[in-house]
C-alpha cells in the first residue's frame, strides 16, 4: 500500500508512520528526517536547507521532488511505503501524481493548541529519531534515550517563533493539499487527539488494517 501521510506539524504523523511501517514492513520515507540527516552531515543539501528548516520555511519543490522521486526508485518500495511530510505543496503532489501511485492520503486532525503543545514538548534521541514527549511521552529518565541513555534534544524548527512560522506555512501551502485528495476520493480522516494507541487502532481500521 502506498500512502501519504498529510497534517500539520505536530498531529503526529512522524508517530503514526514509524509505528504502521513497522507493522507492515514498508519503509517510512519522512522528507523531514532525510534533511535533518543531510543537515546533521553536513552534506551540500545540508547547507542548502539549514538555514530554511530552522526558520520553519519550506525547502525548494525542485529540489524536494528529485530527492523523493528518487528515493521512490530503491528495491525496497515495491511492497509499498509512507511518505511522511511529502508532498507539501500543490506542486509537489501534481509531480507526485507523475511518478507514483497513492492509495490513500490520511488527513490527521488537531486544533492548533495542542499542536503548539506538542511541538513545544518533543524531545529527540538525534542519531535514531526516537521521539518522546515530556508530558505525554517522557523518557524513563528525563533528557535521556530509553535504549542508549544518551542525551535528547530539542529540535532547532520546535523553538516557539519557528514552530509559529511552521503553521503558517502549513495554512498557506499544505492545507490546500486537503480538498487536492479529497477530490480524488483517495483520502481518509484521522482524528489525532486520542492517545497514540487510540489513534493508532483509528488509523488502522481507516485504512481497513
Ligand atoms: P517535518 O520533519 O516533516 O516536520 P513537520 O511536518 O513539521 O512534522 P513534525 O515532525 O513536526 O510533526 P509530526 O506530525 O511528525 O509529529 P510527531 O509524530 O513528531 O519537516 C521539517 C522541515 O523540513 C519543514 O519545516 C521543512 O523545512 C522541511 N521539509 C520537510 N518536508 C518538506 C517538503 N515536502 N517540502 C519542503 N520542505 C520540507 O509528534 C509530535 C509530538 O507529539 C511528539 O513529541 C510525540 O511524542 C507527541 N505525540 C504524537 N502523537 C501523540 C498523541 N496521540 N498524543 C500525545 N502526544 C503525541
Amino acid at each position: 500500500m502506498n500512502l501519504v501521510f498529510l497534517g500539520p506539524p505536530g498531529a503526529g504523523k512522524g508517530t503514526m508512520a514509524t509505528r504502521l511501517a513497522d507493522d507492515l514492513g514498508v519503509p517510512h520515507i519522512s522528507t523531514g528526517d532525510i534533511f535533518r540527516a543531510a543537515v546533521a552531515n553536513a552534506t551540500e543539501l545540508g547547507k542548502q536547507v539549514k538555514a530554511i528548516m530552522e526558520s520553519g520555511g519550506l525547502v525548494p519543490d525542485e529540489l524536494t521532488i528529485a530527492l523523493v522521486e528518487e528515493r521512490l526508485k530503491e528495491s525496497d518500495t515495491a511492497k509499498g511505503y509512507i511518505l511522511d511530510g511529502f508532498p507539501r505543496t500543490i506542486p509537489q503532489a501534481e509531480a507526485l501524481d507523475g511518478f507514483a501511485s497513492i492509495d490513500h492520503a490520511v488527513r490527521f486532525v488537531l486544533e492548533e493548541a495542542e499542536l503548539i503543545k506538542r511541538l513545544s514538548g518533543r524531545r529527540v534521541h538525534k542519531p535514531s529519531g526516537r521521539t518522546y514527549h515530556v508530558e505525554f511521552n517522557p523518557p524513563k529518565v528525563a533528557g535521556k534515550d530509553d535504549l542508549t541513555g544518551e542525551p535528547l534534544i530539542q529540535r532547532p524548527d520546535d523553538q516557539e517563533e519557528s514552530i509559529r512560522n511552521r503553521l503558517e506555512v502549513y495554512e498557506e501551502q499544505t492545507a490546500p493539499l486537503v480538498s487536492y485528495y479529497a477530490d480524488k476520493g483517495t483520502m481518509v480522516t484521522v482524528d489525532a487527539a486520542p492517545k497514540p494507541d487510540d489513534v493508532y487502532a483509528s488509523l488502522k481500521t481507516a485504512l481497513g488494517l
